[in-house]
C-alpha cells in the first residue's frame, strides 16, 4: 500500500545536503523507507532491504522509456549519440549480460591485480611534484587526473601524450552533461565534447585492430560471448562507459574519504598501524560518504516491495548512502568504524545483474591511493578550516571543489 503523505522534502543542490545527505535520508527513512514524493514523482528509496530487493528484480529496469514520464522529445537527435545509448549494456537489456560477460573477464581481481604497477606509477607522478611544497590541493592535484589517466592508458592511449590530456579535458566536459544546471551554451559544448570523445575512441579502436597489444582495448576486440565478439558499436559504448561509471565516482570517494579520515584520527591512526583492516577502511569510507545520491529504476511491470505497491511506469530514485546508512543494518550507522566488518559493505557498489562492474579496480585504485597520502606525506593536515570547504552544485554526485592539505615536506 502506498504511504499517503508525501515524505519530508530535501534539496540535492542544498550545500548543507551535499555536504552531509545522511540527516535527511533519516528523516526521510523514518517517514517511510519506500516513500512516494509527489515533487520528485517518484519513490524514494532510503532503507537497505528495500534497496537490495529493487537492485536484484529484473523487474525494475535502468532505461528512462520505461518511465511513465518519458519524454522522447528528449531523446538525442544526433545519430552518434542515439547509437551510444542503443548499444549500452545498462540501457539495452538484450544486450547487458552478453557484454558484462565479455568484460567481466578485465575487471576480475586476478586481472585488476595486474594494474597496481600502472596504478602506482600515475599516483606517484601526480603527488611526487606537491613534495616539496609541502601543500596539495588534493581534488586538482590528485583525485580529478587519477581514475581517468588510469583508464585511459588501460585502453591504451599513451601515457603523457597530448591524446592523454585531451581525453581528459573530454571526459570531464562529458561528465558536466549530467548537471541540470548547465546553460544551453554549456550543453552545447558539452554535446560537442561527447562527440569529441567518441570519435577519439573510435580511432583508438582502430588503431588497436589487427595490431594486438597487452591492453584492456586488445583483450575486448578478441573477447567473445556465445561465439558473439562486441560490435564496434558496443565497444565504443563500453568504454564510454567506463569513462563515466569509473573516473568522477573514484575520484569523489577518494577526497571525500580523506576528509572523513582527517575528522577521525583515531581512525586513521589504525588506518596506518593495522594493514589488515585497510581493505574494510577503504569500504566504510565508501559506506558513510558515499560519492553519490540516487540510482534510478523504472518498473516494468507492477510489483511488491515490503508490502508497497509500485505500480508499472513508476520511477524510483533509490539512495545507496541512505541504504548503507540504515541502522537497521548497521549500528550507529553515521560513525566511521574502519573494524566494521560484514558482508553488507561490498553493497556500497549496488548488487545483483547490474552490480559495479568496476568494484575490484575501484577497491584497488582507493587502497593504493589512501595509501600514497597518509604513508607518505607526513603530519597531513587540513590547510583550512572546513567551514571553508565548498561543495559542487550537481544532484549526480558529491563533489568538493578543492581540498587544499598541508604536509611536512
Ligand atoms: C568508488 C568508485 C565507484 C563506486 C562507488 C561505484 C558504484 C557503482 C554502483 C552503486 C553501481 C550500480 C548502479 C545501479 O545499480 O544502478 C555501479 C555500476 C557500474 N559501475 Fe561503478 N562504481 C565505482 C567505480 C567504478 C569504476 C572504476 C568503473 C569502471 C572502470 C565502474 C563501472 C561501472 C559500470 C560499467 C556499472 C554498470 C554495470 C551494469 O550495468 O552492469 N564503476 N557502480
Amino acid at each position: 500500500m502506498a504511504a499517503s503523505v508525501s515524505p519530508p522534502t530535501f534539496d540535492p543542490l542544498d550545500p548543507a545536503f551535499v555536504a552531509d545527505p545522511r540527516p535527511a535520508y533519516h528523516r526521510v527513512r523514518a517517514h517511510a523507507p519506500i516513500a512516494w514524493s509527489e515533487e520528485k514523482r517518484a519513490w524514494i528509496v532510503t532503507g537497505h532491504p528495500e534497496y537490495l530487493a529493487i537492485a536484484r528484480d529484473p523487474r525494475f529496469s535502468m532505461n528512462m522509456k520505461d518511465w511513465e514520464h518519458y519524454d522522447p522529445s528528449v531523446a538525442p537527435e544526433n545519430d552518434r549519440l542515439r547509437r551510444l545509448n542503443e548499444n549500452s549494456m545498462s540501457m539495452s537489456m538484450d544486450k547487458h549480460d552478453r557484454i558484462r560477460k565479455i568484460v567481466n573477464v578485465a575487471f576480475r581481481p586476478r586481472s585488476v591485480a595486474k594494474l597496481l604497477p600502472l596504478i602506482e606509477r600515475t599516483l606517484d607522478e601526480l603527488v611526487e611534484p606537491c613534495r616539496p611544497t609541502g601543500r596539495i590541493d588534493l581534488v586538482a592535484d590528485v583525485a580529478g587526473p587519477f581514475p581517468t589517466r588510469v583508464i585511459s592508458r588501460m585502453i591504451g592511449i599513451e601515457p603523457n601524450s597530448a591524446r592523454e590530456g585531451r581525453f581528459k579535458e573530454l571526459a570531464d566536459d562529458v561528465i558536466a552533461v549530467f548537471s541540470p544546471l548547465l546553460s544551453g551554451v554549456e550543453r552545447r559544448r558539452a554535446e560537442a565534447s561527447q562527440e569529441e570523445l567518441l570519435k577519439l575512441i573510435d580511432q583508438v579502436i582502430l588503431e588497436h585492430e589487427g595490431v594486438a597489444r597487452d591492453d584492456l582495448l586488445s583483450m575486448l576486440l578478441e573477447a567473445e560471448s556465445d561465439g558473439k565478439s562486441l560490435s564496434r558499436d558496443e565497444l565504443i559504448s563500453l568504454v564510454y562507459v567506463l569513462i563515466l561509471g569509473g573516473t568522477e565516482t573514484t575520484a569523489n570517494s577518494f577526497v571525500l574519504g580523506v576528509l572523513e579520515m582527517l575528522r577521525n584520527p583515531d581512525q586513521l591512526e589504525l588506518f596506518r598501524t593495522r594493514p589488515e583492516l585497510r581493505s574494510s577502511a577503504v569500504m566504510e569510507l565508501l559506506r558513510t560518504q558515499f560519492p553519490g545520491f540516487f540510482i534510478t529504476r523504472y518498473a516494468t511491470e507492477d510489483v511488491e516491495v515490503a508490502g508497497i505497491a509500485i505500480g508499472r511506469g513508476q520511477g524510483l530514485l533509490v539512495s545507496v548512502h541512505a541504504a548503507n546508512c540504515d541502522p537497521r543494518v548497521f549500528p550507529d550507522p553515521d560513525r566511521l568504524d574502519i573494524t566494521r566488518d560484514g558482508r553488507e559493505l561490498q553493497e556500497v557498489f549496488g548488487s545483483g545483474r547490474h552490480f559495479c562492474l568496476g568494484a575490484n579496480l575501484a577497491r584497488l585504485e582507493l587502497s593504493a591511493a589512501y595509501a600514497k597520502v597518509f604513508d607518505t606525506l607526513p603530519n597531513l593536515r587540513l590547510a583550512v578550516p572546513e567551514s571553508e570547504l565548498r561543495y559542487h552544485e550537481n544532484v549526480a554526485v558529491r563533489s568538493l571543489e578543492a581540498l587544499p592539505l598541508e604536509f611536512s615536506s
